[in-house]
This record gives C-alpha cells, sequence and structure tokens, in this order.
C-alpha cells in the first residue's frame, strides 16, 4: 500500500507535503516523490528511492529557497512496490502529456498491460516498469484542457484499484482526486485543502473531513471541493469529525511506535470494552452487531475471515465461539475464501476482520458473503474505513491509530471483542447467568492483567537476549494458543527476520521436530490449561533434541523441570489468557528486533496495510 497527501491553499505546500508523508511512511517505504506547482503553473517534480528522509535531502539540495516557499499546491506519494522495483524511474508522481501532467497512485490497474501496449503503438515510450505511468500517459491522451474530464474518461478504461491525485501546468491552484478501491479522504482546512490516502496525515492541519466514494472524482481548490459519482452526478459527502489527535500519530518519547502501541494496550483493550460489559446479565452489550437478538439467534454458523494478524485474531475467536456460544465457527483466510466459491447463506455470519479496514483481500471477501446473502459484519479499527463502510455494520474496537506496521494492540483488541461476541451469543443460547459472570469479571480485569505483563519487560527483555543470534525459532501452542504461538512467530518474523514458525505443539513430532538444531529456541505456551500436560510433553520432546525451551507460563503453576527460560503471565480464564500471553510475545519479537538493530516500525518488504492482492 503507498502514501498519498496533496494539498492546495495558501500556505508554502512543501512542508505540509513532507510532514504528510512522515505520518504516511508506515503504508510503504521503498521510495518516495512530490511534485510542486508554482502559482503560475510550472511543475517541480522530485523523487528518491528509500524513505522520505532521502527525499527530503534531495529537495533540499535541488531547489533553491524561493521555489521551496513559492509552491502552494502540490501532491506527495511514498511508495510500496508492486510492479517494478523500488528505483527512482519507478517512484511517483510519474509525468504525462509532455509534463503538462503530473500524477500519484495507490492501488493496482490490472489492465495496465493493455493499456501500456496501445499507447505504445501510438509512440509513447515509458519510463518506468509502473502499471502507474500507464494510468497517467492515458489521462494525457484525454487531457485537452479540462483535467476532470480527462481523469474521467481514463478511468472509464481501467480497471483494479486506484486512488490518485493529479496536476496540470494550465491548470494552477486544481487538484483532481479519484477513488475506487483504494481510500481517499479530503481534508477540509480554512482557505486551503488537503487529500490522504489515511487521516493520519491530515490531523495536524484539520478534523474535518470527507471520505470519498469509489467511482467518486473530486475537483478541490484552496476553498471548494467538488465532488461527482461515478455517474458524474454532483453529490455533497458528508463531512465528518476526525476522532484522532496529533498526537495521536506521535511517538511519544518511546523509541519505536510498536514499543508505544504495546504499551497502549491496557487502554486501548479498556476501550475495546468500554461500556459493553454487562455485570448484572453475564453479557455483552455490542450495539454495533446490528441485528436482533432473534436474527443473532437464527446463525447457524460463523465464518471469521482475515489475514495475517488479523486472521489470528479470527482463530482465536474459532474457540471462542465453539465454546461460549455451541456455534460451528470456522476461518478462512480471506484470499481463500474468495476464490473457492463458498458454501455461505443466510443463517452464516461471516466476520470480516481488520485493522486498517482496507486489506483487499479482506474487502473482497466481505463482497463475496454479502453477494451470496450471509449476515456480515466488520471487526474493524478504523472508523471510515471501507470494509467498515461496506459491511454498514459491525464491531469498532477503538484501538487508535496503530502506525507500526507489526500489530500489537489491534490484534489483543480484535481478540477481546471477539470474547464479547462469543459472550453476548452464547448468552443468548446455553451459556450460563454463571459462566457469563464469570468470564466478564475476567475480562473487565484486562487492563490489569496486561498491566503486569508489561511490568516483566526487562525480565522478558533478558529472555530475548539469548534469542537474538538464533536465526530459526518455533513457537508452540495448544487449543486457543495456537494462534498465539502463529502470531509471536509472525511478530518475530516480520520484526526481526529471524525464521520463526508457529506449530501446534502436537505437530512438531509429525515432521518439523527433524529442523531442531541445540539451542534452538522453542517458545512454548504452557499456561494453566486442560492440556497443559500434553503441552509439557511436546516440550520434552524438543528439549530431548537440544531446543533451548522458552516457556510462558502461568503465575502461581508448579514449577517445571524444563524451561530454559520463563515468561510468567497472570492467571485467568484460558481464552482470556491469550490476550496477555500475545503481549508477552510481542515484548519478547520486539526486543529480540531491537537487539538485532532492525527497523522495528519500517520492516523491509512490508507495508503496514495491504490494499493489492
Ligand atoms: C501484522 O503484524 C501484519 N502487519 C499483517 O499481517 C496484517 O495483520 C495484515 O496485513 C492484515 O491487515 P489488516 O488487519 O489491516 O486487515
Amino acid at each position: 500500500m503507498c502514501g498519498i497527501i496533496g494539498y492546495v491553499g495558501r500556505q508554502p505546500a512543501l512542508p505540509i507535503l513532507l510532514g504528510g508523508l512522515r505520518r504516511l511512511e508506515y503504508r510503504g517505504y521503498d521510495s518516495a516523490g512530490i511534485a510542486l506547482q508554482e502559482p503560475r503553473g510550472q511543475l517541480t517534480t522530485v523523487r528518491a528511492v528509500g524513505k522520505v528522509a532521502r527525499l527530503t535531502e534531495k529537495v533540499n539540495a535541488q531547489l533553491p529557497p524561493a521555489a521551496q516557499v513559492a509552491a502552494q499546491t502540490g501532491i506527495a506519494h511514498t511508495r510500496w512496490a508492486t510492479h517494478g522495483a523500488p528505483t527512482e524511474a519507478n517512484a511517483h508522481p510519474h509525468a504525462a502529456a509532455e509534463g503538462r501532467l503530473c500524477l500519484v497512485h495507490n492501488g493496482i490497474i490490472e489492465n495496465y498491460r493493455s493499456i501500456r501496449a496501445r499507447l505504445e503503438a501510438k509512440g509513447h515510450v515509458f519510463l518506468s516498469e509502473t502499471d502507474t505511468e500507464a494510468l497517467a500517459r492515458l489521462i494525457g491522451e484525454h487531457y485537452q484542457g479540462d483535467l476532470r474530464k480527462a481523469v474521467g474518461q481514463a478511468l472509464a478504461q481501467v480497471e483494479g484499484a486506484y486512488g490518485i491525485a493529479v496536476l496540470a501546468v494550465d491548470q494552477p491552484g486544481v487538484l483532481v482526486v479519484a477513488r475506487k478501491g483504494s481510500p481517499l479522504v479530503l481534508g477540509l482546512g480554512d482557505g486551503e485543502t488537503l487529500v490522504a490516502s489515511d487521516a493520519a496525515a491530515l490531523v495536524a492541519h484539520t478534523r474535518r473531513v470527507i471520505y470519498l466514494d469509489d467511482g467518486d472524482i473530486a475537483v478541490l481548490t484552496a476553498d471548494s471541493v467538488d465532488i461527482r459519482d461515478r455517474h458524474d452526478v454532483i453529490r455533497e459527502r458528508e463531512v465528518a469529525e476526525l476522532g484522532l489527535t496529533a498526537g495521536a500519530v506521535e511517538k511519544g518519547g518511546y523509541a519505536h511506535f510498536m514499543l508505544k502501541e504495546i504499551y497502549e494496550q491496557p487502554e486501548s483493550v479498556r476501550n475495546a470494552l468500554r461500556g459493553r460489559l454487562d455485570a448484572e446479565h453475564g453479557t455483552a452489550v455490542l450495539a454495533g452487531m446490528g441485528t436482533s437478538s432473534r436474527d443473532l439467534a437464527e446463525i447457524q454458523r460463523i465464518i471469521l475471515v482475515g489475514c495475517g494478524t488479523s486472521l489470528h485474531a479470527g482463530q482465536v475467536g474459532e474457540f471462542a465461539f465453539e465454546d461460549l456460544a455451541d456455534l460451528n465457527a470456522e476461518v478462512q483466510q480471506a484470499a481463500e475464501f474468495r476464490y473457492r466459491n463458498p458454501l455461505v447463506g443466510s443463517h452464516d455470519l461471516v466476520l470480516a476482520i481488520s485493522q486498517s479496514g482496507e486489506t483487499a483481500d479482506t474487502l473482497a471477501a466481505v463482497r463475496e458473503a454479502k453477494a451470496k446473502g450471509a449476515l456480515v459484519l466488520g471487526l474493524v479499527n478504523v472508523v471510515g474505513s471501507t470494509i467498515a463502510r461496506e459491511t454498514g455494520q459491525g464491531v469498532f474496537i477503538h484501538a487508535g491509530p496503530e502506525i507500526s506496521v507489526a500489530s500489537t494492540k489491534a490484534f489483543t483488541g480484535q481478540v477481546a471483542v471477539l470474547l464479547l461476541m462469543a459472550l453476548r451469543l452464547g448468552r443468548g443460547r446455553r451459556l450460563s447467568l454463571e459462566r457469563g459472570r464469570a468470564l466478564v469479571a475476567e475480562l473487565a480485569r484486562l487492563p490489569e492483567l496486561i498491566e503486569q505483563v508489561l511490568a516483566q519487560n526487562d525480565a522478558i527483555a533478558s529472555v530475548a537476549a539469548r534469542m537474538a543470534t538464533a536465526e530459526h525459532a518455533f513457537f508452540l501452542g495448544r487449543g486457543p494458543m495456537h494462534p498465539v504461538a502463529l502470531e509471536g512467530a509472525l511478530k518475530l518474523k516480520e520484526i526481526s527476520y529471524v525464521h520463526a514458525e508457529g506449530y501446534h505443539a502436537a505437530e512438531m513430532k509429525h515432521g518439523p521436530i527433524a529442523l531442531l538444531t541445540p539451542g534452538t529456541p522453542v517458545v512454548v505456551l504452557a499456561n494453566r490449561s486442560p492440556q497443559l500436560d500434553k503441552v509439557w510433553s511436546n516440550a520434552e520432546e524438543c528439549k530431548a533434541r537440544g531446543a533451548r525451551i522458552v516457556a510462558v507460563v502461568t503465575a502461581g503453576q508448579s514449577a517445571d523441570t524444563i524451561a530454559d527460560d520463563r515468561i510468567v503471565i497472570p492467571d485467568c480464564d484460558p481464552l482470556v489468557a491469550t490476550i496477555p500471553a500475545a503481549v508477552a510475545l510481542q515484548l519478547l519479537a520486539y526486543h529480540v528486533a531491537r537487539l538485532r538493530g532492525c527497523s522495528i516500525d519500517q520492516p523491509r518488504n512490508l507495508a503496514k496495510s495491504v490494499t493489492v492482492e
């Protein structure tokens, strides 16, 4: 996913655009670029491989101070490469019409090859490998002085997803933007208008925003916003008030956003639970589930779809729905769900789990489930996101902006809400008042349970120090701790580049144990649970082959004899324990990555939200 920001107003555009890019850099950071437009219309473009800091250096080296303040309009882009390597030639903005136009783009133009072939046959000489350049040149082909019209004509020939911003030399102070499948949000200021792919880039300038709909094309000037929908009908889109604060997108004194977000989890989980626990009736209050209790009682199966960490949260949810609500639940990787022609109907509840609410595979699963008549709910963090809007109902996790590419507080917020949902459905079925009240009490303790894990940060850092040189690691768990093992492995691999595998603890002896060599760290989720003895047996099998056992154990549990290192989590219901256990593994991964000198908030090859298939 890429980051886009545009500005048209009466201030120098350059610092606003560079500041916005820094807010968006977590979305992708292979390369970056900027186009500045002076009041007379001329465009100046600077592009750089690497992070935004490198672009800033080039701008300062290439643009004289007068030029840096003259431009009051501009667009900028930070790229996560999809077509073409991270090179300067492939960086955005891309120019067209002999330099009279330039464009930045987030998404994928799926039919770009045929567009490119048509244009090359007409004599175009492409300068990059990107799909974006094909779109820019197509707009240039249609451009005869009316930029909105040219954009509309070109987009009518395009298949795929786009969020774009376009400038033209002979239309100074005019920014044309359009979206389909990739988010764009407008910021309405006083005598200035902004556009960005993520509201985090706008919050320093305005809290009044408009979320464009798919198919919208908007013409922005310093004092006006003119939106037309896919049928070229003028639309007055709702102006929303951003719930973000500028501080929410700052590190706040932490070394990394990831550490800040790990430490925010007592509060973020408190936010997820706020107003939703009904101790008296031993249930959860979830207005966002939309449908009536009767409709929910008709649900015969729950299908949880998501990707990555959100998929792992869904796997914990699967246990919760079966255990608490006696409901048949299954998890499906969102991309697979879409292409398997799923057997889904009106008695199915499809839960789309997504932090960003923009993941293309999960969005596609939502659309497929709706087409097949299922009840579809979103379990999303970002308000106003595409999945939140297209499901139309669901439950927000209220975790606040998650900037670090590695998802932490979103996972614990998702699991907390899934437990609430399972409790809510369960109490409409066979779950007793007594067990419901006990679970409500446990859930209410979650912020305190997380605090107890955070208090062990130094101890966990010491365990990490004894793992930091390993090139391979295993994470083992049973029951709802199996997805926590998968999540712990994902955290370690995506920020420290250690090759980590998560397995069901019983699975090791069916092949993977062949990989063990003396000293390989094996992290075992050995918390209090009905299968604890079996987990220790699996750990023994690894220990017997020289593995180094790092055990996550429950406070007060009888001391074991085989763990080389222990991380203690507070005693609580095994379903609820998935959250403190996940926090422990987040800290473990963070410290290993820190000790290995990795780029923790922006790991190589990754982006925060994958808005392409
Ligand atoms: C998690 O640490 C990863 N960054 C990634 O797996 C992420 O969870 C996945 O891309 C899904 O994103 P979403 O929750 O925004 O849909």
